[in-house]
């Protein structure tokens, strides 16, 4: 990586020094299960000064998942996602409106046919010709489909994009369909969750960018790298699962003393996701669901989330122990510890969990006043 554009970089970033820069690198490579030498790779794509152009669709969706995407409380996401792409096209974050929005849609399309990324957050209305989201006065669905064909690559962010989602519950009052049943035969990658895990997102953003091709992808169209293992098998109360230890009722004592949930509901055994790993918020350890005594809802699982009754038990995938297994004197509501998801989770998820360390020490150094962001 040349150290002009470097510097140009870690400017946009709030002044990163190039170390943290590179172990950041280094570290989303990891997370993607990539030799770390990719790092380097991976740093040379985020400081190419050609930057993709990406077209955001929104349907019907809450901006749940954008808002998730920008309010990372650490320097490096956002600024990250916004300073490597050419966001040409974002109902709630680009400037021009109406008539100029479309335009601009257009003109990126055009002079970026075949490479830039669509990215598409809501569910695709069908019935009754679509009309339940319009903009710019056409259906959402014909503006997919017109836009699709074009691009490089689709990225189809959230539940609602990914599966249906919240708009698609029964009794589906306006037909909502994801995306890749919309364009069928078309490759695109699902990151699903109610809103999606920013990191996930960026890890395939970052790919893509990288090595010019998608992700490994499962057969539901997720990236494997971060929806390869279930959630159960990552989770801090893993242990009082295996010794019959359930929380009963909610405030129970043994809800307080931090045991199993999956009696109260939890789809932990039957979603796949890495929240036990990642954790949200860059708020620091317990920043999950279940961290926080809630069981999982499976809200990034396909007929789980929005469609499984919350306080049925789960389906079980897998009821032996793992062959790696988080420590059993884990505290309630703390997540794994890096060391523990590393054995628990093998290399890639508990590094893409050392991704949120490091993103939350860049945020230190912003606070600190070191980084020079105002
Ligand atoms: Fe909102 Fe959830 Fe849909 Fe994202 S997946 S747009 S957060 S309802
Ligand atoms: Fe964790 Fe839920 Fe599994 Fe219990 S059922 S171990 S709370 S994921
Ligand atoms: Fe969603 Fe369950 Fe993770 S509710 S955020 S998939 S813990």
């Amino acid at each position: 990586m040349k150290n002009k554009d470097f510097s140009l970089l870690s400017k946009q970033l709030g002044g990163v020094s190039r170390r943290d820069f590179m172990k950041f690198c280094t570290i989303m490579a990891a997370g993607m299960g990539l030799p770390l030498g990719m790092g380097e790779k991976i740093a040379e794509a985020v400081t190419n000064p050609r930057r993709p152009s990406v077209i955001w669709l929104s349907a019907q969706e809450c901006t749940g998942c954008t808002e998730s995407l920008l309010r990372s409380t650490h320097p490096t996401l956002d600024h990250l996602i916004l300073d490597l792409i050419s966001l040409d096209y974002h109902e709630t974050l680009s400037t021009p409106s109406g008539h100029m929005a479309e335009e601009a849609r257009r003109k990126a399309m055009s002079e970026n046919k075949g490479k830039f990324i669509l990215v598409v957050d809501g569910s695709i209305p069908t019935k009754d010709g679509g009309v339940y989201c319009m903009i710019g006065g056409k259906p959402v669905i014909d503006i997919l489909k017109e836009t699709a064909p074009q691009a490089g690559a689709i990225i189809a962010i959230g539940s609602c994009a990914s599966w249906g989602g919240i708009p698609s519950a029964d009794p589906n009052p306006t037909g909502a369909t994801p995306v890749h049943q919309i364009l069928k035969g078309t490759p695109v990658v699902n990151i699903p969750g109610c809103p999606a895990s920013p990191y996930n997102f960026l890890s395939t953003v970052l790919y893509y960018l990288t090595f010019k091709k998608l992700p490994e992808l499962d057969d539901l169209g997720r990236p494997k790298f971060a929806y390869g293992r279930l959630i159960h098998e990552n989770c801090e109360r893993r242990p009082h699962f295996d010794a019959g230890r359930f929380a009963i009722e909610f405030g129970d004592e043994n809800h307080r003393k931090g045991y199993c949930l999956y009696k109260l509901g939890c789809k932990g055994p039957e979603t796949f996701n890495n929240c036990p790993s990642i954790l949200y918020g860059d708020v620091g350890s317990g920043s999950w669901p279940v961290g926080t005594g809630h069981p999982c809802f499976g809200c990034s699982e396909k007929g789980v989330g929005f469609h499984a009754p919350l306080h049925a038990v789960a389906k079980l995938h897998m009821v032996t122990p793992p062959d790696t297994y988080p420590h059993v004197v884990e505290q309630q509501g703390r997540g794994l510890t890096i060391a523990a998801a590393a054995v628990a989770a093998a290399a890639a998820a508990a590094a893409a969990g050392a991704a949120v360390v490091v993103a939350k020490k860049l945020g230190e150094e912003e606070g600190s006043g070191k980084s020079g962001k105002k």
